[in-house]
């Protein structure tokens, strides 16, 4: 029973040398086709600056893949948790897909990029003490005009800002953070933590609004919610005579 115990917490817990170690083979194996020997990215001949990524202009789009030096754990765990890395391949907008990585895994590769250089960590954002109007205040004026007010994703040139029902707190504030792909990247001083938190909490909240007063049919507007409620009770009124036309007709 010891024994079990020392080496599932052997297992559970090894050192961040070994974590780094591991995560090396993973990135030999998933992601040094794209952004190179240790990180340092990858570009085409008529790109200049260190490849693709975030917020760099569309025609930087086309290189390979950018340097992973001093990104930190902050991007490695966005870009890996929400499934974006490893991208399929060059040329995609990174999309929200099933993870093909372990927890596990995923762990490992962190460590492994936040050793390249020195970078952000992982943020511990605190939804709760947001302020939900607040939220959605800031959420209209930064985010609303690609991600829509209820937060279930738009349209941008280019790309497709995505729906936001399925990140978690942490994603959202890396997101913010980073800006991936064409979202712009927001400074604390842009959007300090806490209204950050504020904005977490709203997004949490639209993907479960309280939806007072019937039946939300996706937030598709009054109108359509009104034209369902009649066809619903007109298929009741027809039901209703049918059967009272039978009656009639037995007695
Ligand atoms: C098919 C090529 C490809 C593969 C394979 C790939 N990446 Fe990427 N990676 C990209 C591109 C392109 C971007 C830029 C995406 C953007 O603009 O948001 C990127 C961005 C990133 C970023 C964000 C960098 C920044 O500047 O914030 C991280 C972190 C990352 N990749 C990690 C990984 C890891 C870890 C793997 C392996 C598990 C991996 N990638 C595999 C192409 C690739
Ligand atoms: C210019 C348009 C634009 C604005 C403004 C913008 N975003 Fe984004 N956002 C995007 C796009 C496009 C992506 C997809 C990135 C990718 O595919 O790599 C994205 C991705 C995200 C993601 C990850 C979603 C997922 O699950 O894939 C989150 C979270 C997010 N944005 C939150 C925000 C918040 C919060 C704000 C406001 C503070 C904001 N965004 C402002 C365009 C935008």
């Amino acid at each position: 029973m010891k024994l079990i115990l020392v080496v599932a917490l052997a297992l559970a817990a090894p050192a961040s040398a070994s974590l780094v170690g591991q995560g090396k083979n993973l990135y030999g194996q998933y992601c040094v086709s794209c952004h190179g020997a240790n990180g340092q990215g990858v570009t085409t001949s008529n790109v200049k600056r260190a490849g693709a990524g975030p917020l760099r202009l569309q025609a930087q789009q086309e290189a390979i893949a950018p340097s992973l030096k001093g990104v930190g754990a902050l991007a490695a765990d966005f870009y890996l948790t929400t499934g974006y890395m490893p991208l399929q391949h060059v040329g995609l907008q990174p999309r929200r897909t099933h993870l093909v990585l372990s927890p596990r895994q995923i762990d490992e590769l962190v460590a492994y990029v936040a050793s390249l250089g020195k970078g952000p960590a992982i943020p511990t954002p605190h939804p709760k003490r947001g302020n939900l109007s607040v939220g959605m205040a800031a959420f209209t004026d930064h985010c609303a005009g690609c991600h829509q007010v209820v937060g279930e994703g738009g349209f941008v040139t280019g790309a497709v800002p995505p729906p936001l029902e399925d990140d978690s707190a942490v994603q959202i504030a890396e997101a913010v953070r980073i800006g991936p792909y064409v979202m712009p990247t927001f400074s604390t001083k842009a959007i300090s933590n806490a209204e950050l938190d504020s904005i977490i909490r709203y997004v949490q909240y639209a993907k479960h609004p309280d939806d007072r007063g019937g039946w939300a049919i996706g937030h598709i507007g009054p109108v359509p919610e009104g034209l369902v409620t009649w066809l619903v009770a007109m298929a009741v009124l027809i039901v209703a005579c049918v059967v009272i036309g039978e009656r009639l007709k037995h007695e």
